[in-house]
C-alpha cells in the first residue's frame, strides 16, 4: 500500500469537531440518566430508517449516539425518543413518513416527556419542514443531511428545551470523521466513501438534498475498514451515489487523489476483509481500470448494480444520463466478456415525461439483451424543484401502469432465467440471519447477491460457508450446507 496515498491532509480540520460532539454525548448522558431516575426504568430510543444504504449507515451513527447517551434500543415507536431518518426520492416515501408521524403523536399523548425527531433527505426540502412546523407541532427536533454529525449536540439541546428545534443547512463542505457508529450487523458494514451527487439527472432530488460530491480521504476510508476488520467485519460495501467519480473533487496535487478502482484495490488488501461490494456505479463513468481490478480481485463480489433508468436514447438524453441505449449495451457486453461470472442488476424508471409505449419497448429490449439478474422498477415520481417536474409531457397514469406491468413481466422472466443458471452449484455464502419465515433455516448471501435459505444452526451467523443450491424459487434458492 502506498504511504503517499494515505497522507492526504483532507479533513484533518474536522477532528476538533468530533471531539466537541463527544462532549455533548457526556452532557446528554446526564439528562438521560435523570430521566431514568424519574421513570424508574431505562429510557428507550427507536431509530426508523427510510431510503437507501447511505441512510441506513447514517442511522447506525444516530443509534450509536443514542446508546452512548444512555438509551436502550427498541424497534417500537412507543418509546421515549423516536427519530425518523427520511428519504424523499419518491413521493410515496414522503407519504409514509407523514403517516408514521401522525401515529406517533398518539404515543406522545400517553407519554408526554417523549421526544420526536426527524432528519434526513426530506428535511432538506423547505416545504416538508414548513408542513411539519404547521401541522405536526408535536415534533421536537428537525435537522437535515449536512449537519447529521451534530446530532449529539442537537440531542442535548432537545433534551433541555420544550421548543421545536430546527437546524437545517443548505450545503456543507465538511466531512466529520471518527463519530461513533453502532452497526446493525456485527459481520458486515457499509462504508461511505463519498457524499452528495453532481450528476443532476433531471428526475432526481438527491443532488438537491445531499449537496455536491465530497469524497473522504483514502486514509480515512482505509483506517475505517481496518478498524471494522479488527472488530470482526468480513464484508464491506463502499457507498456513494456515483462511486466512479470518487476522488474527482480532490485537488490535482493532493497525494490522496486516487481513482475508485485504486481505492477498491487498497480495501481488498486489508486482512480480514473477505468480501467487498460497492454501490452505485454510474454507467457513464465505468472505466476499464475498474473492470480489470474486479477481474483481478476475487474479494470483490461478483455483482454489479448498474442503473439503466431507461433503454430509450431520447429519454436517456432528457434524463441527463449521458449515455445511449447502445453505450449501455456495449458496457454490459464488455462486463460479460471480462467478468463472465458477474451478476448485473439495475434500476428502471417507468413513466418519465414523454415516455411512449415504443420507448418502453426499448427498455424491455435492453432488459432482454442485458440479461439482468434482477431489476428494481419504479414508477416516475415528480419531484418539485427538479427540471423534469416542469416538463410538459407528463405521462397519463393509465399508460404508465400498462407499461410498468409489461416491463415487470419481462424483468421477472429474465431474473428467473438468470438465477436458474446457478442451479446445482456450490456457492460460498456469508450467513446473515435466521430466515424470516422459518426458524430452522438460515439465510446466506452469495457473492452475486442472490439469497439462499438452508437448514443450519444460528451460531453460524456471520460466518462464510459453502452451500449447494438445490431449488430455485425465482429470485432465491433453497440449499444445503456442504
Ligand atoms: N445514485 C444512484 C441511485 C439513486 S436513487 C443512481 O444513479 O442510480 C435510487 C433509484 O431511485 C434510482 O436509480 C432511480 O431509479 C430511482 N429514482 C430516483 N429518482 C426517482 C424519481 N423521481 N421517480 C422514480 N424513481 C426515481
Ligand atoms: Fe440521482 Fe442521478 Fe445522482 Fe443517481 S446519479 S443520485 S439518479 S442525480
Ligand atoms: Fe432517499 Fe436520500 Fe437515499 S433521498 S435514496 S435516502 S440519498
Amino acid at each position: 500500500m502506498s504511504i503517499n496515498v494515505l497522507n492526504s491532509s483532507k479533513n484533518d480540520v474536522t477532528d476538533a469537531e468530533s471531539l466537541r460532539q463527544l462532549e455533548f454525548i457526556e452532557l446528554a448522558k446526564q439528562k438521560v440518566s435523570a430521566l431514568e431516575k424519574e421513570l424508574g426504568r431505562k429510557p428507550k430510543a427507536c431509530v426508523v430508517t427510510f431510503g437507501c444504504q447511505m441512510n441506513a449507515r447514517d442511522s447506525e451513527k444516530l443509534l450509536a449516539i443514542l446508546k452512548l447517551a444512555g438509551y436502550e434500543e427498541t424497534d417500537s415507536e412507543d418509546s421515549d425518543f423516536v427519530i425518523y431518518n427520511t428519504c424523499t426520492v419518491r413521493d410515496n416515501a414522503d407519504q409514509r413518513v407523514f403517516g408514521r408521524l401522525g401515529q406517533c403523536s398518539n404515543h406522545k399523548k400517553s407519554n408526554p416527556h417523549m421526544k420526536i425527531a426527524i432528519c434526513g433527505c426530506m428535511m432538506q426540502e423547505q416545504e416538508a419542514v414548513e408542513k411539519i412546523q404547521k401541522s405536526y407541532r408535536f415534533v421536537d427536533l428537525i435537522f437535515g443531511t449536512h449537519n447529521i454529525y451534530k446530532f449529539a449536540e442537537l440531542l442535548n439541546t432537545c433534551l433541555e428545551s420544550d421548543r421545536m428545534i430546527i437546524d437545517i443547512w443548505k450545503e456543507t463542505d465538511k466531512i466529520v470523521e471518527d463519530l461513533p457508529v453502532f452497526r446493525k450487523y456485527p459481520f458486515k458494514s457499509g462504508v461511505n466513501i463519498m457524499f452528495g451527487c453532481n450528476n443532476f439527472c433531471t428526475y432526481c432530488i438527491v443532488p438537491y438534498v445531499r449537496g455536491r460530491e465530497r469524497s473522504r480521504a483514502p486514509k480515512d476510508i482505509i483506517r475505517e475498514c481496518e478498524k471494522l476488520a479488527a472488530d470482526g467485519v468480513k464484508e464491506v460495501m463502499l457507498l456513494g451515489q456515483n462511486v466512479n467519480s470518487y476522488g474527482l473533487d480532490f485537488k490535482d496535487d493532493d497525494p490522496g487523489k486516487i481513482s475508485f478502482a485504486h481505492l477498491l484495490e487498497l480495501v481488498c488488501e486489508i486482512e480480514g476483509i473477505e468480501r467487498v461490494r460497492f454501490m452505485t456505479p454510474h454507467p457513464k463513468d465505468f472505466s476499464d481500470e475498474l473492470l480489470d481490478v474486479i477481474a483481478k480481485n476475487r474479494k470483490i463480489a461478483r455483482h454489479i448494480h448498474l442503473p439503466l433508468q431507461s433503454g430509450n436514447t431520447e429519454i436517456l438524453r432528457r434524463m441527463n444520463r449521458k449515455y445511449t441505449k447502445d453505450d449501455y449495451l456495449s458496457l454490459v457486453q464488455k462486463i460479460r466478456t471480462k467478468l463472465p461470472d458477474v451478476a448485473i442488476t439495475t434500476d428502471i424508471i417507468v413513466g418519465f415525461p414523454g415516455e411512449t409505449k415504443e420507448a418502453v419497448d426499448d427498455t424491455i429490449d435492453v432488459v432482454k439483451k442485458a440479461h439482468f439478474n434482477n431489476a428494481f422498477t419504479f414508477i416516475y415520481s415528480k419531484r418539485t424543484g427538479t427540471p423534469a417536474a416542469s416538463f410538459e409531457d407528463q405521462v397519463p397514469e393509465e399508460l404508465v401502469k400498462e407499461n410498468f406491468d409489461r416491463l415487470l413481466k419481462v424483468v421477472q422472466e429474465e431474473a428467473k432465467e438468470q438465477t436458474l443458471k446457478y442451479d446445482g452449484q456450490i456457492q460460498r455464502v456469508l450467513i446473515e440471519s435466521v430466515n424470516d419465515h422459518d426458524e430452522s433455516l438460515l439465510t446466506g448471501r452469495m457473492s452475486n447477491n442472490t439469497l439462499v435459505h438452508f437448514p443450519g444452526n444460528k451460531e453460524m451467523i456471520g460466518e462464510f460457508a459453502d452451500v449447494k443450491l438445490l431449488e430455485c424459487h425465482g429470485f432465491y434458492y433453497v440449499g444445503e450446507l456442504i
